[in-house]
């Protein structure tokens, strides 16, 4: 995913935008490139690599200009490349911008600039916006803000565009549609950002910009339209966490800053959401629903947001009769589900901005279901697409892996359910699962202690290129997050199975010291696991035992034991541990701990 920064105002504005820049870096980018404007010259650099290529590029030059606009850019269409980098500009170099999104009808509009006669620099999507708008200004004398109200309709995709013009040095045009961009303003001038740990340093004064508008941002002043126009009122808020909570508080990683953090985001997750015999999930009361037609639900969701939710719907699956689905979006969007105003869609994701589940969540909304969106990032665009959206409270999550987002999708995925259920036939969430939310905090603050011997175990993995994970019922979804957990940031080949599954083809790949990670925590089917083990062990294997402190077991070298709790909630405590595998295998084998190669924070393009 992109990033976006944009200052116009008293100041100098390179340093703001190389410093949101760097706070962006997260999103994952191959580019980067900076516009400055005044009334002399447009000025532009850009380089493929990362930020300290541009950073060295610039560096000896004074850039007094008042105005400019960044951007870090995660290859989408074109290779990676200085060419493909943005900011992008038209032939004469006055009207230059950056662009996060993907426009998907850009070929059709290209071939439309060709017969003009425009000519191509780059292999990009984004560039043909800045000839449209080229052609709008100079050839039909549109100012500015009527050639983006021309020329946006027509951009079909997504986009959150930064324009400035030689014309006007002192403007930031921006638009925004699907992808992210939010407004910032302090008595120095105005900023914009595709999030806001960009902006947090300068001002907590915020303002998520909304799908389908246009913000003029000048030195001292800004204006929200429509696409048609129309002026829009205005929603400033104060940014819910101050830098500091977007900064690794001293942590050697973001990663373990957040696997660290879990308590408190669990805790802030549940805030308002227990009472002593219940959850409470008024937003229900929002839902156009009648419960007792409802008559099927589907969990859609990506990575890691998709295992939160095979844990909810194996939940929801045991407490009531209904037809209870799963589904990664990419497959939903696509397998035609059945879907009318009887079926509840719920929607998961930390960024709200990945581009399958937000695509699912179109899908389902044409088809007149009901839809639910749980998502992490305050003013995402699938926060403001579906029927109702519940928030995990976890804080920005900045490493790629996700972790706290994770636990807070668990919890509050398990408080959704129970309030279903409650409103299908009644039933009252039980006192000894209120209780053992309460508890969480204080249980995953325990668990968190096994820290430094879950740092002696990693040795076992950190020189293998293969680590099984097995788990059945509840233990098997977690189990597939702590394979991805450790393949995303260690990328060690890691695969989960059904444990009962091992014996049908997969226990071929077992030989000596192959390591199995066995996730065993459920009593009354642990000993089924625990023979499933003991047939790798047969085979040479060498085992790490997640288990509750109810199950007895002997002989094994490496046990961890977990208090026992719900079934539902166990993974909770489990992934934990396998979080924490994860992170010291991965540090032991020196990867890049919060942006692992290949992998963008918010997936923004299929
Ligand atoms: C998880 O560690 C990965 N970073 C990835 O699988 C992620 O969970 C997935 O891309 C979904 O992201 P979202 O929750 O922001 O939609």
């Amino acid at each position: 995913m992109c990033g976006i920064t944009g200052y116009t105002g008293k100041m100098e504005a390179l340093p703001f935008i190389m410093q949101g820049l760097e706070k962006l870096e997260y999103r994952g980018y191959d580019s980067a490139g900076v516009t400055l404007v005044d009334d002399k010259k447009m000025f532009i650099c850009k380089e493929s690599g990362r930020l300290s290529a541009l950073s060295t590029k610039l560096s000896g030059q004074h850039h007094p200009q008042t105005c400019g606009v960044g951007h870090t850019r995660w290859a989408t269409h074109g290779i990676p490349s200085q060419l493909n980098s943005h900011p992008h500009s038209n032939q004469a170099k006055t009207i230059c911008l950056v662009h996060n999104g993907i426009i998907e009808n850009y070929l059709s509009l290209k071939q439309e600039l060709l017969k003009k006669d425009y000519h191509f620099r780059s292999q990009t999507d984004t560039e043909i916006i800045v000839h449209l708008l080229d052609d709008q200004y100079y050839h039909e004398g549109l100012n500015m803000f009527d050639a983006l109200k021309k020329v946006l309709p027509r951009l079909s995709g997504s986009f959150a565009l930064c324009i400035v013009t030689k014309d006007e040095p002192d403007t930031i045009y921006v638009a925004k549609k699907e992808s992210p961009m939010i407004l910032g303003r302090n008595s120095s001038g105005c900023f914009c950002a595709s999030d806001a740990p960009a902006l947090l340093p300068y001002t907590k004064k915020i303002m998520p910009l909304k799908d389908n508008e246009i913000a003029i941002l000048r030195k001292d002043s800004i204006e929200v339209f429509g696409f048609d126009g129309s002026e829009k009122t205005q929603e400033w808020i104060d940014a819910p966490y101050d830098i500091k909570a977007a900064q690794r508080d001293g942590y050697d990683s973001f990663m373990l800053k957040e696997i660290y953090e879990q308590p408190r985001a669990i805790k802030e997750t549940l805030r308002g959401r227990l009472t002593e015999d219940d959850v409470v999930v008024d937003e229900l009361d929002e839902l156009d629903l009648d419960w007792k037609d409802l008559k099927r639900v589907y969990f859609v969701a990506c990575g890691t947001a998709y295992h939160a939710c095979l844990s909810a719907a194996m939940q929801m699956q045991h407490l009531t009769s209904l037809n209870v689905y799963c589904f990664p979006a990419s497959e939903f969007r696509y397998g035609e589900p059945y879907l009318d105003k009887k079926c509840l869609c719920i929607f998961v994701s930390q960024s709200g901005e990945t581009a399958d589940t937000i695509a699912a969540v179109k899908l389902a909304v044409q088809a007149k279901a009901r839809t639910i969106g749980i998502v992490n990032v305050l003013g995402s665009s699938m926060s403001r697409m579906t029927d109702i959206c519940l928030y995990t409270c976890a804080g920005p999550e900045i490493s790629v892996a996700s972790t706290k987002a994770y636990t807070t999708q668990l919890v509050l995925l398990n408080c959704l359910v129970l309030a279903i259920c409650k409103r299908i036939d009644g039933s009252k969430a039980d006192r000894k699962m209120i209780a053992e939310l309460k508890n969480l905090p204080d249980l995953i603050r325990d668990v968190l202690k096994y820290d430094e011997q879950i740092k002696k175990l990693a040795k076992l993995l950190s020189d293998k290129n293969d680590v099984y994970f097995i788990g059945r019922q509840h233990d098997y979804p977690v189990a597939l997050e702590g394979s991805l957990k450790l393949k995303e940031i260690s990328y060690i080949h890691a695969d989960a199975y059904y444990a009962g599954e091992l014996k049908h083809g997969p226990i071929a790949l077992i030989e000596k010291d192959t390591v199995v990670i066995a996730v065993a925590t459920e009593a009354k089917i642990a000993a089924k696991t625990i023979s499933n083990i003991q047939e790798t062990l047969a085979r040479g294997s060498k085992v790490i035992l997640l288990t509750s402190d109810q199950i007895e077991t002997e002989g094994f070298e490496h046990v961890i034991r977990l208090k026992t709790i719900s079934q539902a909630l166990m993974p909770v405590e489990i992934i934990i541990i396998l979080q924490l595998f994860a992170y010291h295998t991965a540090v032991m084998k020196g990867c890049d701990i919060d942006k692992p190669r290949n992998l963008a924070k918010s997936v923004t393009v299929e």
